[in-house]
């Protein structure tokens, strides 16, 4: 059953759902309700069957999202500002393990905890118009939904320091540069570039996809030598699988593949 949902949308169309951060009149402002209703609508999407890609997005036309709510970080004591990070931290997880692959759609700016989540998602496409930036810095604080260690692992640990000590906008050609996002597309492009490459994907046997997920992700969780292992058996098990006989079947037929997802 999906949650009810007021600060975002969630549509599902073939076999691909789209979140939409929605709360424009406040920036997309990360508060805790917002972050319970993203964290409840990832687990009923982890857990619906039907869905293969998850696409990330924003309802405003400059922002994807000023981050978190800095009036309500504010009021925090030591405890409140932890369960705060945590909340963020299971959200940024949620992206992250959750077995379908995750494209976000960063339309504007794209500040502290935006990057953060952002940084969580398995695939990152940027309008021209895209700004990044991880400003905590000059707040008195540092990235608490796991900048300090996705953001590294993705650009490498020296401009992840550059970014985080200077707190700079970086546009998204610098973006693109340092590898923080696969592409740029102008725009007015952005949601169809998003709803493109997820549809390319979810053309895909879910099986396959998912095991490859879960392999890549051992990059950043495990040493090399269990990763390589990690593949091995997740590489074996797909010849349990239908959508392999169908795949090596229809390649050597001659012929496109008809994956049944089993
Ligand atoms: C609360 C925010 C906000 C935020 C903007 N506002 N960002 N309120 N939390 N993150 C409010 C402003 O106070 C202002 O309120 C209104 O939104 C419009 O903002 P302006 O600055 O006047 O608009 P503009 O000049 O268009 O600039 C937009 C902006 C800028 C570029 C997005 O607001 C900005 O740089 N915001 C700072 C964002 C930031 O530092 N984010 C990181 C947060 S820390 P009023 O009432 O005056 O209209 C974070 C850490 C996550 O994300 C990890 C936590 C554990």
């Amino acid at each position: 059953m999906p949650p009810k949902l007021k600060n975002l949308k969630l549509e599902i169309r073939k076999n691909i759902a789209y979140i939409t951060l929605n709360r424009p009149k406040h920036l997309n402002v990360f508060d805790t309700e917002t972050l319970n209703e993203l964290e409840k609508t990832l687990i009923s999407l982890e857990n619906n069957a039907k869905v293969k890609v998850v696409c990330l997005l924003s309802d405003h036309d400059k922002v994807f999202t000023a981050g978190a709510n800095i009036k309500e970080m504010n009021a925090n004591n030591v405890i409140e500002a932890k369960h705060f990070a945590e909340l963020g931290h299971r959200i940024a997880q949620k992206l992250e393990t959750m077995p379908q692959p995750v494209i976000v759609g960063i339309n504007g700016y794209a500040l502290g905890g935006g990057v953060e989540f952002a940084c969580a998602c398995d695939i990152r496409i940027a309008s021209e118009r895209a700004v990044l930036s991880q400003p905590e810095i000059d707040i008195g604080i540092i990235p608490g939904w796991g900048g300090t260690q996705r953001l590294a692992r993705i650009v490498g640990p020296g401009k992840a320091k550059e970014l985080i000590y200077t707190g700079k906008r970086i546009n998204a050609e610098e973006a693109f540069e340092i590898g923080l996002v696969n592409m740029v597309v102008p725009a007015d492009k952005l949601n169809e570039a998003v709803k493109e490459m997820a549809e390319t994907i979810a053309s895909k046997g879910k099986i396959a996809l998912f095991e490859a997920k879960k392999a890549i992700n051992q990059v950043s969780q495990s040493p090399l030598d269990v990763g390589l292992r990690f593949e091995i058996e997740s590489w074996s098990t797909l010849f349990e699988t239908y959508d392999q006989k169908e795949g090596m079947g229809a390649f050597l037929e001659g012929r496109k593949p008809i994956f049944k997802d089993k």
